[in-house]
């Protein structure tokens, strides 16, 4: 059955980035409608621990916090993003205070976490180690009051028409329906693809359904071999993984392989374990490699119990749930696919190179991240460009700029080759986990690159949530594997043992776009 209903705005997805837009288009007058595929706290965000970036401790300055962010890049952050992302960083958490989180203090200044490759102290954090939980919840709370939310609505389809948005189809879980919702804008905020990876940080919605479905629609998707994996999650077999915060080495644990040996010193000796993620995630897995063990250990046993408990809460409770007590245990932990640093492509606005579509938080490639993403920059890039964008689109400049130029270089990706296997979820992400995980080479691409091209072909129009979210982990899975297979170097999150070093020619992007005549990026 179809019904139609006109908003001036719809808003896909209720983490951080969807329920601030939402909260601020309201705010300002917009008629709002939230779509959300789960219930409305069951987002990425709710997990997050570390914290938020930003510089507004005692000495610190924005400049720094971009050389920071630039450095982490590994030669690919667009420094006008990056820029934009720190400078406006105070002001967008002073309205996250104002939409009622509260930030950890102590004696009336904010405390300030530390983690890799931050030159200094700046991440704000709430609740010790449940920074995301209380952001969520702050929010939610707001949003509820504030805007129509519809839960358990996954948007299967952008409605484009005459080359512009004009609204989105949802398909309703408990109903089964699909419903046609109208609107001259639609931001997507639906988070990251970490869920195309056996094994990962992120919560089960992360499946990249925006970026499939802005793809599926026209939208030019950027930078999908970039995806970051932590070092430092605890798998326990038969249980969903669980992070260990870089915080945890922020306050001073070290890494230790099962032989009782301190390793980044020896890959890194400066930084060490405040390596950026990339550096400590390889050589996490070198020693497990070397060790023949399947995990590295991690070590804060120099703190005691209370301590701890304070400061970690979430992470402290959950090892010695898993029999671990941090005070006098080494934890064993290993790299996880967590942050997906591709996306749909925007500008500095939002904007998508669609009319009418703007594309928020994790699901975006603004840019600001690069080849690496700076530790407790996400939740941040988050509120800045959903500000922006919610800015721009409310208020266009008069004459309204025209979106952003589509690339002249985009690929398509390749065609399809049916071979009749219709896969399942696990056997995608297993394929990805082997072959375009944290170690490629020109070999497990090109395996995975037919794989998929194959799979693809095999996959059964959706009929259910599961269906559409295999389809959105196959479709990110191919431009993730594509995207690897032409970057013929490694750089930050990209490691090729083909090609072991980063190269100048290789200081840009590549662009997918559906139906692009050719050619690369
Ligand atoms: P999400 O919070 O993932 O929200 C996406 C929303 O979209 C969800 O509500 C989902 O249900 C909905 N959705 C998805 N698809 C559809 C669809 N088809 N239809 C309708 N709705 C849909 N970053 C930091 O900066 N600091 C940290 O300390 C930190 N810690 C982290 C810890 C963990 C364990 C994880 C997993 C991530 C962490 N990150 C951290 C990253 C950060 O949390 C995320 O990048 C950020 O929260 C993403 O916010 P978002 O709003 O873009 O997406
Ligand atoms: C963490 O707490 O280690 C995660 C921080 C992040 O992803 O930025």
């Amino acid at each position: 059955m179809t019904s139609r209903a006109d908003y001036d705005l719809i808003v896909v997805g209720s983490g951080i980035a969807g329920l601030y837009a939402a909260i601020q288009a309201k705010e300002e007058g917009a008629r709002v409608l939230v779509v959300t595929k789960a219930g409305i706290g069951e987002a990425s965000t709710r997990y997050a621990q570390g914290g938020i970036a930003a510089a507004v401790g005692e000495g610190d300055s924005p400049e720094e916090h971009l050389q920071d962010t630039l450095e982490a890049g590994a030669g690919l952050v667009d420094e006008e993003a990056a820029r934009i992302l720190v400078y406006e960083a105070a002001d967008r958490i002073a309205d996250l205070v104002r939409y009622g989180v509260q930030f950890d203090s102590s004696n009336g200044e904010v405390s300030l976490g530390r983690e890799a490759a931050h030159s200094r102290s700046r991440i704000l954090h709430a609740r010790g180690d449940a920074t995301g939980l209380e952001i969520e919840l702050s929010l939610s709370s707001l949003a509820q009051r504030e805007v129509v939310i519809l839960e358990h609505t996954l948007a299967d389809r952008l409605l484009v028409e005459g080359g512009r948005i004009a609204g989105v189809e949802v398909f309703t879980r408990t109903t089964g329906e699909h419903r046609i919702y109208t609107a001259g804008t639609v931001v997507l905020a639906t988070g990251g693809a970490g869920q195309m990876y056996r094994t990962t940080t992120n919560p089960l919605i992360s499946t990249g359904d925006g970026v499939a479905i802005a793809y599926e629609a026209g939208a030019e998707v950027l930078d999908m071999e970039f995806t970051q994996f932590h070092p430092t999650a605890l798998v326990i077999p038969g249980q969903p993984v669980f992070l260990i915060s870089e915080a945890v080495r922020g306050e001073g644990a070290l890494l230790f392989n099962t032989r009782g040996e301190r390793f980044m010193t020896k890959y890194d000796p400066t930084r060490a374990e405040l390596a950026p993620r990339d550096v400590v995630a390889r050589a996490a897995v070198r020693e497990m490699a070397e060790t023949g063990a399947a995990h590295v250990l991690l070590d804060i046993t120099d703190r005691d119990d209370a301590w701890l408990a304070a400061r970690f809460p979430q992470i402290y409770a959950k090892c010695l749930e898993a029999g671990l007590d941090m005070a006098r245990d080494r934890v064993p932990v290993s790299p996880a696919a967590h942050y997906t640093m591709g996306g749909v492509r925007t500008n500095t606005w939002g904007e998508t190179t669609l009319p009418g579509l703007f594309v928020v938080g994790e699901a975006a490639c603004t840019g600001v991240h690069g080849a690496n993403r700076l530790a407790s920059n996400s939740l941040l890039e988050t509120v800045v460009f959903a500000h922006r964008a919610v800015e721009r689109l409310l208020h266009p400049p008069s004459p309204v700029p025209p979106p952003p130029e589509p690339a002249t270089n985009a690929i398509d990706l390749a065609p399809l080759d049916p071979d009749g296997h219709v896969p399942t979820a696990a056997e995608v992400k297993e394929l990805m986990w082997q072959d375009v995980g944290i170690v490629r080479s020109g070999e497990s691409l090109q395996r995975a690159s037919s794989t998929l091209r194959r799979w693809a072909a095999s996959i059964p129009r959706p009929a259910d949530r599961d269906g559409y979210e295999l389809r959105s982990i196959v479709t990110c899975a191919r431009l993730a594997s594509e995207a690897a297979l032409l970057r013929e170097e490694s750089r930050g999150a990209h490691y090729r043992t083909d090609f072991p070093e980063p190269l100048d020619d290789w200081r840009r992007h590549i662009v997918f776009r559906k139906d692009a005549a050719g050619g690369t990026a």
